[in-house]
């Protein structure tokens, strides 16, 4: 099966063809990164107009470099949520009509679900079941993960997402978007442990997370008459330290919980260095395996999109028989149907 991949949820655009047999056989990957910075944030209307410009260029490329014709392609498969409606529209107009013209299947797929399953990809993938801790800009989730399509949510944010604390806090530090692997580099070069900041919800007994209140006490301390601008990089590396804390601390409790020796930390924020030394060690404790995707996959791309695409097409999923373009910009993954057996 060979699966082309679209992903347009935020502000990367990505495309990749995926072969069932032999893998990935060509990705291309732009980052918005530059267009957004003078705003310090994600700006949606900007984010589809640069993917209605740079998307069929994508296409194109990679399908030259595959050597294939879409005609040669068994589904289009494309992110169809969570994410901005306009970003995720584009994706999904331009999947659906190039599907519609081959005579092939366009498969919609959940943003979370490519996170998750981008391990498999690895040479040492996981086995099914696993617990997912899946951490990127717009959720935090420790999942149980029975198999493709089969997901229980044990616990999420109540607020923000731990990489919207990482950004939130890195502006009020004053650095640039993205904020987080920023913040990240400003905290490898401080003491953690100089600030008293809290482990929000550390006993509350549940698998949920709360982090606004952490940015709001950094934002105390830099607004305190005590505070020095040589004092930043302590305050990142305390500020990481408090996020890696109640991470590590529930991803364990999960794992006790059901029982799962393996898991899985999918998402933006599962590049950050100290978040990985701080699973690492906890998990090889209790004699667990924890595993990562490569670290190109951690971030958006169309890689994770194709392949959980093929996986849903191997499984015999086909999607709606009617032409319309759905996108469901707020879609909790446990909604997700699994793919029949
Ligand atoms: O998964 P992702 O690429 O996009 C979403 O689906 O949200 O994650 C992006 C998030 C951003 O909030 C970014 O600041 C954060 O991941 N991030 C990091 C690091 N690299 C990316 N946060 C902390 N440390 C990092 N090294
Ligand atoms: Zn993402």
């Amino acid at each position: 099966m060979r699966v082309l991949g679209i992903e347009t949820s935020c502000d990367e655009t990505g495309v990749a063809v995926f072969d069932s047999r032999c893998g990935v056989l060509a990705q291309a990957l732009h980052t918005q990164v530059d267009l957004h910075a003078v705003y310090g944030g994600v700006v949606p209307e900007l984010a589809s107009r640069d993917h209605i410009r740079l998307l069929p260029v994508l296409i194109r490329q990679t399908l030259r470099e595959t050597g294939l014709d879409v005609a040669d392609l068994d589904a289009v498969a494309y992110t169809a949520g969570p994410g901005l409606a306009g970003a995720l529209l584009v994706g999904a107009s331009v999947a659906e009509a190039m599907a519609m013209s081959a005579g092939i299947p366009a498969l919609p797929i959940h943003h979370l679900e490519g996170h998750l399953l981008s391990p498999l990809l690895s040479d040492d993938p996981p086995a099914f079941p696993f617990v997912a801790l899946l951490v990127s800009g717009g959720h935090t989730q420790l999942m149980r993960v029975a198999d493709v399509g089969d997901y229980e949510l044990l616990g999420e944010t109540l607020d923000d997402a731990a990489g919207e604390a990482f950004d939130k806090t890195a502006k009020i530090l004053g650095l640039g978007y993205p904020g987080g692997p920023q913040l990240a580099a400003l905290a490898s070069r401080g003491e953690a442990g100089r600030f008293k900041l809290p482990r929000p919800m550390l006993r509350s007994g549940d698998f949920d997370f709360s982090f606004s209140g952490l940015k709001t006490a950094v934002l105390n301390v830099v607004s305190s008459p005590d505070w020095r601008p040589e004092y930043q990089a302590n305050l990142a590396a305390d500020f990481q330290q408090a996020v890696v804390d109640v991470l590590t601390a529930k991803t364990m409790a999960a794992l006790e919980h059901t029982g799962m020796r393996a898991l899985v930390v999918a998402g933006g924020v599962g590049a950050n260095r100290a978040l990985r030394a701080g699973l690492d060690a906890a998990v090889a404790r209790i004699g667990a395996r924890v595993h990562y995707p490569a670290p190109e996959l951690c971030t958006d791309n169309g890689v994770m999109i194709a392949f959980a695409g093929a996986q849903r097409l191997v499984r015999g999923e086909l999607p709606p028989a009617d032409l319309a373009i759905r996108v469901r910009p707020r879609w909790p993954l446990a909604e997700l149907i699994r793919p029949a057996d």
